[in-house]
């Protein structure tokens, strides 16, 4: 990517290569633009002034993009903390570019959320008003291998985080305890019908198990000791530095590399995709204008079939390197299917819509278009994530299958 000077800004992008000065007035106006489109945008009444954030899991996938986006698209003026464990998911290289450009507001703290006095202590030395709880163990795979890190982490750490909230905030009006889940706490589907904010949770996996009891234990601190809260339940991402044990990175990377592409079962389960950027913008407008002890649902209204996401893998793969679509798609292979494997998710969206005008940008076609492009330019990060712990992962899920 180039900047306005025609300087190639790589991964920085255009405003987080530009001189301070230029980047404080776009930034300025993109907070403008986006003020005022939210503004014109909702029919709710809320309109919270968030002033330092903590954001955890934000050296994860959907975090470290969530704090990209609120420096680069928001501009954001306060304060965000970026506390992580660092599990195998996460890697605080993906925020590089930013610790550079934003080095005075941007913190990052290598702690578990399961921590309460850590968590206490960074509530109150960056004055904390915000938390967005994205921080969970989230490959279902390795939920059924080793559920403890699912419990501990997603039900354990944030219960401790909450209880790290209550004692700091106490009765305070003016916090925001915004809570990160997903469309699996409802369930699985037949041929017909989607998720409602209404829908009665029945996980069926040991991670959707413990995001269902994380976003009980949220909604029961609203109710019992009146913390605010806002949760969102979302459908699958895709998009940049997604790790690469996810469906639609590790084909990509499969592709790449002439390796097996492995299809669960039939292949015929369906997901709703949705591009990480939609999502961050649609927990940021909630943060922002979401009603108090709410649940939104965000989705994609994008249902493919497993089957049909590879075979486009291949088709776009071929586009981009010019060899035949047919050496793509003659690496897929059926393997054993996941134990209590999901048939389909299909999110309705329609309550975030209505109630607070969230729309989406990315058209699938060019997102997984420059998801790919994104993967195949990105070497050194692809490489760091793939240690050795990943080469045991593959081994220990595909190796038998
Ligand atoms: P990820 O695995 O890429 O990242 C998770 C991050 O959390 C990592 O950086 C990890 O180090 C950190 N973490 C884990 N346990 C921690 C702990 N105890 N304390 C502090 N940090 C810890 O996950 P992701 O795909 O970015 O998902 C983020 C959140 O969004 C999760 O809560 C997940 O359930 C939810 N979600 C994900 C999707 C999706 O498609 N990926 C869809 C809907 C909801
Ligand atoms: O729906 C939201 C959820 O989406 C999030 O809460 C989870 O954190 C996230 O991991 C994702 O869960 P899935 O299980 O749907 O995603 P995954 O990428 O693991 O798999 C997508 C589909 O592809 C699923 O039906 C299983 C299938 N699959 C996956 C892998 C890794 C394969 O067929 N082969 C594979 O090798």
């Amino acid at each position: 990517m180039k900047n306005p000077q025609g300087v190639d800004t790589g991964r920085r992008g255009l405003i987080g290569a530009m001189i301070p000065a230029e980047r404080k007035s776009v930034v300025k106006t993109i907070a403008r633009v986006h003020v005022t489109y939210h503004q014109a945008a909702c029919t709710g009444g809320v309109m919270r002034t968030l002033k330092n954030i903590l954001v955890t899991g934000g050296a994860g996938f959907i975090g470290s993009n969530f704090i990209r986006y609120l420096f680069e698209r928001v501009g954001f003026p306060g304060a965000i903390v970026n506390v992580d464990k660092l599990t195998y998911a996460g890697n605080p290289e993906s925020l590089d570019d930013i610790r550079q450009s934003y080095g005075g507001q941007y913190h990052f703290e290598h702690a578990d959320i399961g921590d309460f006095e850590r968590m206490r202590d960074i509530l109150a030395r960056y004055d904390i008003d915000t938390v967005v709880n994205f921080a969970a163990e989230s490959h279902v795979d390795r939920s059924i291998f080793g559920p403890k890190d699912f419990v501990q982490s997603n039900i354990v750490g944030t219960f401790t985080l909450l209880e790290a909230v209550r004692a700091h905030w106490g009765k305070r009006r003016d916090t925001l305890f915004h809570h990160v889940s997903t469309d699996e706490v409802y369930g699985s589907l037949g041929e017909t019908g989607a998720f409602y904010e209404t829908t009665p949770y029945d996980p069926r996996s040991p991670y959707s198990a413990s995001k269902a009891a994380s976003d009980h234990l949220v909604m029961a601190y609203h109710h019992t000791y009146e913390l605010a809260v806002t949760i969102s339940n979302c459908s699958n991402n895709y998009g940049p530095y997604q790790f690469p044990e996810k469906l639609i990175p590790l084909m990509i990377m499969n592709l790449r590399e002439g390796k097996p592409l492995p299809v669960y079962g039939d292949g015929r389960q369906v997901r709703d995709w949705l591009h990480v950027d939609d999502h961050n913008s649609a927990v940021w407008l909630i943060m922002n204008r979401g009603a108090n002890g709410e649940t939104y649902n965000i989705g994609g209204e994008n249902e493919r079939e497993n089957i049909w996401i590879v075979h486009t893998l291949c088709e776009a793969m071929a586009r981009i390197t010019g060899n035949s679509v047919d050496s793509y798609k003659r690496l897929i292979t059926h393997v054993a299917d996941r134990p209590g494997h999901d048939r389909r998710y299909a999110i309705n969206c329609d309550k975030i819509k209505g109630a607070l005008g969230w729309t989406r940008a990315v058209a699938f076609d060019a997102g997984l278009e420059s998801t790919i492009r994104w993967y195949l330019a990105n070497d050194a990060w692809v490489n760091r994530v793939r240690s050795g712990e990943y080469r045991n992962w593959i081994e220990r899920n595909y190796g038998k299958r």
